[in-house]
């Protein structure tokens, strides 16, 4: 217990402990007595709202490159099998520190550098000011009732919606979400149970309707049983996170919850952007509380966006009809309705300047009698060049996803050739590796052409991503690789039956 008490970290990791004091020392323990455990030690030895959020991506499960993260050499030994966000989701005094590099060093035969306890250390404290202030004044989140929800599915586009949680004791709660495409108007209704702990970690599952589904058939179907990690705000008026599932947690929805105010509130718009110029565009208006008698002037959409008309209205949706002024500046607009504002809701643009495929790197694996396949979703985003006139820099306008023809093509293959053995698209954008193991690595691209904008000549807008199709497991020098999100870990001795990588055909 005096262990215990000199480290704070996120509700995974304590878990992960549990199950290593199962299977490494014997310690026998019923799923029963286990989750009160968990729960004790995730509220009351876990991490502050502006401390979990800063490495959230590592239990959302997030395919994520580092570089806004510390770079720090005297860590970066620490990042080459996992995150940096695994040891930094964990909060200790310097002996502790010192203490767990060393062991884990020794575990996994790697050399950490002697900067790397005292970096942590500094970086990753017990104590902290934000945490001793944020657990003062925590308390139990009662986050019962009705929320408005917004989620985006990469490929399928965005949804709208409501979840209820209704309590179930101990901080847990059964969950009840009713949600809309907006591409195709479909619904989708998700249950589930989640439990939050130290009043801003929410986790839970939740799956579809009908529940079970071939999952094998259209593995990105939005109705798979997902698990789900949020982050509540201190305020309690946000939670934001993803629900994910697949092989590598390769798709998932990403989700925004707010609490309705009682009044109008915006939380969605059907699409992103619109083109200076455009007469008669229609623009729905999705959320919550909406007047039954909407006037004109209750509706904004900035410079240059003039209302035509109010098409309908419903108290959760408004469609009106715009007319874009042809000289209207490029830039975002906030959009209001009753008062509630969606700043940057809208891009006004004079025409798409490329096409940006993300993510533009990626992996995807074939399947062995131990992994399923792992899939990897894109999208195709538009993009404007921005104010100083320039492709390709921070300024550039983002204004949504584009329609666009999706191929592979695989390195190095002559023009024309079949990637067909590796992998293929579908329409929506998944790349689907081979149903057959070829059994070696290879590196593709993964290609979108718009399907109706084009560049200054006239030839269609081509966006490229750099995928690595990958077989699950391998072995190298007589130890054993395994495929985790973007990275390859070394996992300990190899058994005779994994495969050795062959090289490359170059
Ligand atoms: C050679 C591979 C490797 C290197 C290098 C490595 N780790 Fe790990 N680490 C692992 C593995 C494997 C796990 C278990 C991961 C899992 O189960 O998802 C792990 C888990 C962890 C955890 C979670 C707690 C636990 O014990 O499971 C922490 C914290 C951690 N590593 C910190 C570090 C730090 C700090 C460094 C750098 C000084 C580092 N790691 C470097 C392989 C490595």
């Amino acid at each position: 217990m005096q262990r215990i008490s000199w480290a704070r970290t996120t509700p995974e990791a304590w878990q992960d402990v549990l199950k290593q004091m199962v299977v490494l020392h014997g310690l026998s323990l019923t799923p029963a007595e286990a989750r009160p455990i968990v729960r004790y030690l995730s509220s009351r030895h876990g991490l502050s709202p502006a401390e979990a959020r800063t490495v959230l991506y590592d239990a959302e499960r997030r395919f994520l490159r580092e570089t806004t993260m510390i770079a720090d050499p005297a860590v970066s030994a620490c990042s080459k099998c996992h995150y940096i966000a695994r040891p930094l989701s964990w909060r200790r005094s310097p002996a502790e520190w010192k203490r767990f590099i060393d062991a884990h060093a020794s575990a996994y035969k790697f050399r950490p550098g002697d900067a790397a306890a005292p970096f942590l250390a500094n970086v990753a404290p017990l104590h902290s000011v934000d945490f001793d202030n944020w657990y003062a004044r925590s308390g139990v989140a009662d986050v019962s009732g009705r929320w408005l929800v917004t989620a985006s599915l990469p490929g399928r586009g965005r949804y709208y919606g409501e979840i209820r949680l209704d309590p179930a004791g101990d901080g847990e709660f059964d969950t009840f979400v009713k949600l809309t495409s907006v591409a195709d108007g479909s619904q989708l209704r998700r249950t589930g149970h989640i439990a939050v702990y130290g009043d801003s970690a929410w986790r839970g599952r939740s799956s579809g309707n009908p529940s079970a589904q071939d999952t094998d058939a259209t593995p990105d179907n939005p109705a798979c049983e997902a698990r789900e990690v949020m982050l509540i705000s201190p305020d309690r008026a946000i939670i934001e996170g993803r629900w994910f599932w697949g092989q590598y947690q390769e798709f998932g929805f990403d989700v925004q919850l707010r609490r309705p105010p009682g009044g109008p509130m915006l939380t969605l718009l059907d699409r992103q952007s619109l083109k200076a110029g455009s007469q008669g565009a229609r623009v729905r208006l999705f959320g919550d509380g909406f007047p039954a008698a909407l006037n004109t002037g209750d509706l904004q959409f900035g410079a240059g966006i003039n209302l035509r008309s109010i098409v309908s209205v419903t108290s959760q949706q408004v469609t009106a009809m715009v007319d874009v002024d042809s000289g209207a500046s490029p830039g975002k607009r906030d959009v209001v309705l009753s008062g509630s504002v969606l700043p940057g809701a809208l891009t006004v643009y004079d025409r798409v300047d490329y096409v940006k495929v993300t993510p533009d790197s990626a992996m995807a694996s074939f399947n062995d009698p131990a992994h399923p396949r792992g899939y990897q979703p894109f999208e195709a985003i538009g993009y404007q060049r921005g104010p100083d006139g320039k492709l390709h820099t921070g300024d550039d306008l983002e204004l949504g996803p584009v329609d666009a023809a999706w191929a592979v093509e695989v390195f190095h293959s002559p023009p024309g050739s079949s990637a067909d053995f590796v992998g293929a698209m579908t329409p929506e954008g998944l790349l689907v590796p081979a149903a057959r193991n070829p059994g070696n690595n290879f590196d593709v691209w993964v290609i979108a052409t718009a399907r109706s904008e084009v560049d200054l000549s006239g030839k269609p807008l081509v966006g490229k991503a750099y995928v690595v199709v990958t077989i699950p497991t391998y072995s190298m020098n007589g130890r054993q690789y395994v495929r985790d999100l973007d990275r390859w870990v070394d996992i300990g001795p190899a058994p005779a039956s994994i495969p050795v990588l062959r090289e490359t055909p170059q």
